[in-house]
């Protein structure tokens, strides 16, 4: 019970402050900038993101936790375009093969239970020419701070909503078959270490 109210009364809110570090919000106008169209979002928060799309028809928000997504509405309605809610996780999704030119996951590849089903799924909505764009906090490449990841995972995953500090998104990109147009790692600045290795990356399907 009480962990329920945590989750659903104070973790969104906390949620929406944190993911509004200044170093996330440069990232998220570098890697939203040339996004164009019609746009899945996987794992749309708080809305964060919508201030960033300068091009952009229609953002399809994929958000399974109602709470969260609660918070998001001032910001929808300040879109200068159509925002359209769909509650599901990226493990099923509920569009047909090669539906979106567009995809994007800021911060969310993490907390996916499946994410290989999830990333099968991104795979399989995306076009042929399309482009899936991420930026996203990974496994650090000094052992010590690896190491401090894979102790604290467990207990971010309860704090942080199933967030995992220490996954490898490169690998689990290249293993669900894309092929990376863009692959840049980079610390962001004030976060701790734990969590401050940061890959931005845009990915196509493999011809
Ligand atoms: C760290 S937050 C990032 C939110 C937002 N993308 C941002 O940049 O502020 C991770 C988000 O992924 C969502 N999420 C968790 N499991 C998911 C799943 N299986 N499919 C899609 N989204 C999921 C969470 O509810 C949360 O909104």
């Amino acid at each position: 019970m009480i962990f329920n109210f945590y989750r659903n009364h104070i973790f969104p809110h906390v949620l929406n402050q944190v993911m509004q570090v200044p170093s996330l919000m440069d990232a998220r106008r570098e890697l939203l900038l040339p996004v164009k169209g019609r746009v899945l979002e996987i794992g749309f928060g708080t809305g964060v993101n919508l201030p960033f799309y300068q091009a952009v028809d229609e953002v399809v928000a994929l958000e399974p936790h109602e709470a969260v997504f609660t918070l998001a509405k001032e910001r929808m309605d300040a879109a200068p375009f159509h925002v359209k809610h769909v509650q599901a996780g990226a493990e099923s999704l509920p569009f047909p093969d090669q539906s979106f030119q567009q995809i994007v996951s800021t911060w969310t590849l993490c907390s996916i239970a499946e994410l290989e089903q999830a990333l099968k799924e991104i795979h399989r909505v995306l076009t042929i020419d399309g482009v899936f764009h991420l930026v996203e906090h990974v496994l650090h490449d000094e052992s010590k701070t690896a190491r401090l990841q894979h102790l604290l995972t467990p207990v971010q995953k309860r704090v942080a909503d199933g967030c995992h500090l220490n996954r490898n998104i490169e690998q689990a990109l290249l293993d669900a078959g894309f092929v990376f147009e863009q692959c840049e790692y980079f610390n962001a600045a004030g976060i701790p270490k734990i969590g401050q290795r940061m890959l931005m990356a845009r990915v196509r399907r493999a011809p």
